[in-house]
Order: C-alpha cells, then structure tokens, then sequence
C-alpha cells in the first residue's frame, strides 16, 4: 500500500482517490500523526498544504523514518518541504503561479516522468516556488515560469512536483502517479472490489465470530452495503433495523424493506413515525428539529437493540471522508447543520463498533455494492439526508405537511425517470415553503402552499451547482404538480449553488 501524509491540502483526498483508481491501496494519515512504517507500505507521499514551508510553525515529519528506506514523493508543499530540508531553497514567487501550465522540459529517462509528452498540460497552484535545488537534487521537468516543476535526488527513488497530478487538469497525471506507485514503488495492481469484499469478509469472520450484530439500515447505499458484507460474513447473527421515522419518500419504508427482505437480510422494520412526529411538534428551528430526530433515531434504535439477545457490536456504514474528516490536520470546521448520523451512537449502548467501509470512498462503496449484488435502485439513487422530509419542510413538521410533500417529491422524481434525468443529477428533491399565495383555479381565487424544486449537480455534496434542467420539463412538472396535489398553487425552482447556498433549506 502507499501512505499519503497529509500536510492539509484540498486535494489529499483526490490524491488518494487517483491512486485508488490504479487499484493500488492507500491510506491517508495526518502529518503529525506518523503510522509505523511496515512491510506492507511500498511508498510515501506527502501532500500539498495552505501553509508555507517558510512559516515558522510550518508543519513539518522526521523524513529520515522512511527516506532512504522507501520511495518518496512529494507534492506541491512535500516537494518544498523535501528541498528545503536537504539544503535548498524557497521563496515566495514573483508572478502567480495558479492553473494551467506546459512542461516545456523533461529528463530523458527518467522514471517518474516516463510517457509524459513535452507541452502537456500540468496545474500549478502554489504561492511559494523552489528558487534552488540542493546540490545533490537534479530537475527532471520544467515549465516556461517553474524551472523546478519536478526534481529527484540523486541516487534515491526521492521525487518532488510543483504542479498537482492528482486534478484532473494535469492531463497525464494519472500515469505520472502510476509511474511512481507501480513502477518505482512496485505495489501491484491488485485492489478490486472483488478483492476487497474477499478480505473484508475474512476480517469479518475473524473479527466477529459468533457475536451479533445490530445495524440500523437507512435504506442508502452506505448502511446497506455495509449489511450485505456483514451478513455475507456471519449470515444470522446479523440483525438490521429499519426504521420508519414518518419522513421518508412516499412509500419508500415498505419498498425499501422488502428488497432487503429479498437481498437475503434479517431485518425488523419498526413504526415509529408517532413517536418521531411527537418528538417534532411545535419545533421549527432547523437545529431543533434535527436534535430531535437524532434523539429520537436513538431511543427508537436503543430500545430495539435491546431486544436482541448477547448483541455486542453495532454495525454501521461510515465511510473514509468522514472518518478523514474526524482526524483531518485543520482544526474542527464550523458546524453548519448537525448531521445526526456522524458522531454514532452515545456510550449507553455499550456495544463495539464494526464499520466495514471506513477505508472507502463513495464511488468504491457502489463497486462493492455492485460486486455484492446490491440491487440497481438502492445503488444509484440519490443521496437522502437522514432528517428526511422534516428539512425539507421550513417550519414546523405535521404529518398533513408531510404527506404534500411526499406527493410533490413523489411526481418530481419519477418525472426525472421518466424523462431520463434522474442519473444526471446528483440529488434532487422538493421543498415545502412556510408561504402561502394567491392564485386562480377555474373562476376561483386560491390561496396556498408554495413548493421549491431543488435539483443539484455535485460530485460529492461538498460544493454542488443547481441542474440545469430543460424548461420544458419544469412546465411540465409544474404543471403536474399543481393539478394534482391538493393544496399546492405554485411551484418554483431553486437556481442556488452551494456555496453560498447548502442543497437543503435547512
Ligand atoms: P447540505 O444541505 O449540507 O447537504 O448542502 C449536503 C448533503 O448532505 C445531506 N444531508 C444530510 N445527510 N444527515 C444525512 O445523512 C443529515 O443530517 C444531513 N443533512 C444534509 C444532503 O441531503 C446532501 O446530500
């Protein structure tokens, strides 16, 4: 495997991703937080940072654990750091040296920089440059502005780049990484999905025995993924939960819970849409609302699992950004909306925790669920907060609220099937304003309830920009809608991009 260190960029994790995508196995670690260097870890790199290596608090890792002993590549800030640290030097760059570039010059021959073409396209994004090499360190590409776009030190497998090969606008990224992970760190191309679900299972075998498990499905991707493996491992003693909190689709609960009847699983759904409607009344702030939830979801599954006889271990599909998220080199980020299933569970329930997909990105939980025969309607579809329909409803939530709103999201979404749409978008939705207006219905005034259209395109929900979807299908949807679901006279669409806006209103 390769060991990314993290000195805190924005693109540590996209760094990962591509090396992931040459079916190579990493891992990323924070810089101050060195993992002993095993057998099993071929090669190292460190990662870009917003800081300067001229800082006095720069973050810096004792190099000599693993230089000399492994292959070293260092990206952006890690090319500084390793220059500076052998004797060379950096200085802030006279001209801006963000976006696209052209290598202009290459090293014949040499190993990172095998097939990559003169004038390719590379992306720099750097406010410091390397002004001189220590002696022992060749350059081995240049672009016109960037004499020292990559380096190698002599007689060592140690490489630094400036630019970032790890976006997508550096055109041979991709085989520059595969260069150093494949060929010079000689990891083998072996992490599939397929391989993967057969280790995990082991592990699982192992891990568990003949403990139960309890694990709350929430009819995603995630929660679902992380059954099937659990249950492909212990069969039986896997119990799921699912459970109706009111504020799911339009009948989703009963659909949702015979697939995972016929996926084989031994799964209990339990009704507590009173209990969580009780739990709601009167509340309409946002974070209320969704405290409210969170506690109820835990009560709710609290109680079922003590149903369970000598359960000792909660399942849960937790995936790596959030588990790099928890244990990220930036200080904690602001709380902008408090989603209640990251945290898990509180220390009452005294159960250990099995998280199958905490070293997985999003993309490589749907492989997996793909590989594990998960069926197409719960792998690709959108993705659904855990509140549900209660932050899609601004105000206060009633069931009579719900109910609109499941009618109205109901002929949205299968208006985006119908229509060949709804793989386009990364998520989509309807929200219920707390507005009423005035309209004409026949001869008829009417006044009532508004309902927004939200429709996003994102790759991973962190930054996401409102679909583009054609008019005629919006006149035709809206139309739909204000026909059919009683109480509703005007629909709007949503064309915010988050940021500044979020893809929920609440
Ligand atoms: P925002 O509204 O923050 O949403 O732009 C980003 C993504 O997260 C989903 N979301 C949640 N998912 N529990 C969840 O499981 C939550 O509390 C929650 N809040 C937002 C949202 O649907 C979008 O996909």
């Amino acid at each position: 495997q390769i060991l990314i260190l993290d000195f805190g960029s924005q693109f540590t994790q996209l760094i990962a991703r591509r090396v992931r995508e040459l079916n190579v196995y990493c891992e990323i670690h924070p810089y101050n937080n060195l993992p002993p260097i095993t057998p099993a870890i071929k090669g190292i790199i460190l990662s870009g940072s917003p800081c300067s290596v001229r800082d006095a608090d720069a973050p810096t890792v004792h190099l000599a654990a693993f230089r000399h002993k492994l292959p070293v590549l260092g990206v952006c800030y890690g090319a500084q750091l390793l220059a500076q640290t052998s004797g060379g030097e950096v200085k802030p760059s006279s001209i801006r040296e963000y976006g696209r570039a052209r290598i202009n010059h290459i090293e014949t021959g040499n190993r990172l920089m095998q097939g990559l073409d003169l004038n390719s396209q590379v992306w720099m994004s750097h406010g410091d440059t390397i002004t001189s090499l220590p002696t022992d360190f060749d350059v081995i590409a240049s672009t016109e502005t960037v004499r020292v776009a990559a380096f190698q030190a002599q007689g060592e497998e140690t490489y630094g780049i400036q630019f970032h090969p790890e976006v997508t606008h550096t055109t041979q990224g991709k085989q520059l990484l595969k260069n150093f992970v494949v060929d010079i760190c000689g990891c083998s191309q072996d992490w599939t999905a397929e391989s993967f679900v057969d280790t995990t299972v082991a592990t699982l075998k192992e891990q568990l025995g003949n403990d139960n498990v309890v694990l709350g499905l929430s009819g995603g991707v995630d929660s679902s993924v992380a059954a099937m493996l659990i249950h492909r491992a212990i069969g039986a003693n896997l119990y799921c939960v699912f459970v109706d909190n009111g504020l799911l689709r339009k009948d989703e609960f009963e659909g949702v819970l015979e697939s995972y009847k016929t996926m084989g699983l031994n799964v209990k759904g339990v009704d507590a849409k009173d209990q969580f409607y009780h739990a709601l009344a009167g509340l309409s702030d946002p974070e209320a609302k969704r405290k409210a939830i969170g506690k109820t979801f835990i009560d709710v599954f609290d109680q079922e699992a003590h149903r369970i006889e000598n359960v000792a271990w909660l399942g849960q599909g937790t995936i790596y950004p959030d588990v790099i998220e928890s244990v990220s080199v930036k200080g904690p980020s602001a709380t902008i909306k408090s989603h209640h299933n990251v945290g898990g569970l509180p220390d009452f329930m005294k159960l250990k925790v099995v998280e199958p997909l905490n070293t997985l990105f999003k993309d490589e939980v749907r492989l997996v669920g793909r590989t594990l025969g998960l069926p197409n309607h719960i792998l690709g579809r959108h993705p659904f907060p855990g509140p549900g329909l209660a932050i899609r409803i601004l105000g206060d939530v009633t069931p009579e609220k719900v109910a609109i709103l499941q009618q109205v999201d109901a002929l949205f979404i299968d208006g985006l099937r119908r229509e060949g749409l709804y793989d386009q978008v990364w998520q989509a939705g309807a929200m219920l304003l707390p507005v009423q207006s005035v309209g004409v219905m026949g001869d008829e005034r009417t006044y009532e309830r508004v309902v927004a259209l939200r429709a996003v395109t994102s790759v991973d929900g962190m930054t996401a920009d409102w679909a583009h979807l054609p008019y005629t299908f919006l006149a035709d949807i809206s139309n739909e809608i204000i026909n059919k679901v009683k109480g509703v006279n005007r629909v709007v669409y949503d064309i915010s991009s988050k940021p500044p806006a979020t893809i929920e209103w609440e």
